[in-house]
């Protein structure tokens, strides 16, 4: 059924190795070629991207480059122009039930739900997914305890503070126990406490197995969050790379001594540039992990007294940064 889809761009350096024979057993979100227009605006203009299962895949782009538009085209929620998708191995254009009931969504804002409590929208979530009321009724309470809701359950959703409806948004995603979560800035407005929870509760989703496809603006949580990231601009895929791979070519670090004097001596002497940092460490460019335990041990060895290295900015920011920024 999926053998006829294309394979990605090269150019892209979307999947490393050989295409498996059946890309929807490997991937549980694969994108090829998406397309969607607004009138007279392209918000997407070629999305190519494969969100492995049991991996989180963070989703990263400037404000407009087409992240809601294209989750929404995932979701199923929005038809595409043109292009391919398969969510769980269904195609939400043609399979339109059956991709929506693989997936679960978390919209960037909770909407407007009237005068329904917390726990009436799950269980009436539950009931669109043609769950018994029954079961529908236990998952509400198990989620509510999960999103620590319980004390709010028969409160009008409309009352809740902005990271409680977060909270409940991302309980209604959960609702019918999707095998890919698709979750759109969910840490917007959380708590330091609620966002950790949701860290862990993102990774364990995926160690049993789900597919988690995650946009946000905080990249350092990404970096801790996520295990590859598609980054895309002005509607594009323009690349795709694992965090470990980002952490790897990492480029800025700071270094710092007990004295700015001999470290400033020392980088000159072995002709590597540095820019001060507002700390009063420099910041250098090192190639790489391995490259950086090298400079270090030569820097104690020749007897600059450093107190700490490490990078500058987290991995995925720093490919970020040098990407080339267009928001719009
Ligand atoms: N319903 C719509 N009608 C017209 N234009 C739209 C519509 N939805 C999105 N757009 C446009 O499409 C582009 C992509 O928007 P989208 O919301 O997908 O961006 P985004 O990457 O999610 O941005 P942000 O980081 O700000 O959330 C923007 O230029 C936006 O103005
Ligand atoms: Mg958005």
């Amino acid at each position: 059924m999926t053998s006829d889809l294309p394979s990605p761009s090269p150019a892209y350096g979307i999947v490393p190795g050989p295409a498996p024979a059946d890309p929807s057993s490997e991937f549980g979100v694969i994108a090829h070629g998406v397309q969607r227009r607004f009138g007279s605006v392209t918000a997407v203009a070629g999305i190519d991207l494969r969100a492995r299962r049991g991996a989180v895949t963070a989703l990263i782009g400037p404000n407009g480059s087409g992240k809601t538009t294209l989750m929404l085209m995932l979701a199923g929620l929005l038809a595409p122009d043109a292009g391919r998708i398969l969510v769980g191995g269904h195609d939400p254009v043609t399979q339109n039930y059956s991709a929506r009931s693989q997936v679960g969504w978390m919209p960037d804002v909770f909407g407007t739900w009237d005068s329904l409590t917390a726990r009436e929208v799950l269980v009436t979530t539950g009931a669109t997914y043609r769950m018994s009321p029954e079961h529908s009724r236990q998952r509400a309470a198990e989620l509510l305890a999960t999103v620590h809701l319980t004390d709010l359950a028969d409160a009008p959703a409309h009352v809740l503070s902005r990271g409680q409806k977060q909270r409940l948004g991302l309980a209604r995603a959960l609702v019918h126990d999707p095998a890919v979560l698709i979750l759109d800035e969910p840490a917007n407005g959380l708590d330091p406490r609620s966002r950790i929870e949701l860290r862990t509760l993102v990774r364990s989703l995926a160690a049993r197995g789900t597919t988690v496809l995650v946009s946000s603006h905080i990249l350092t949580e990404l970096d801790e969050m996520a295990d590859d990231a598609v980054f895309i601009s002005r509607g594009r895929t323009v690349a795709q790379e694992s965090v470990v791979e980002a952490r790897v070519h990492h480029r800025t670090w700071r270094i710092k001594a007990l004295t700015p004097e001999p470290l400033l001596g020392w980088l000159r002497s072995v002709n590597l540039p540095c820019a001060e940092h507002a700390d009063g460490g420099l910041l250098i460019q090192i190639g790489g992990e391995e490259a950086a335990a090298r400079l270090l041990r030569d820097a104690i060895v020749a007897g600059v007294p450093v107190v700490s290295m490490s990078p500058s900015g987290g991995a995925l920011e720093q490919t970020y940064l040098s990407l080339d920024e267009d928001r719009r």
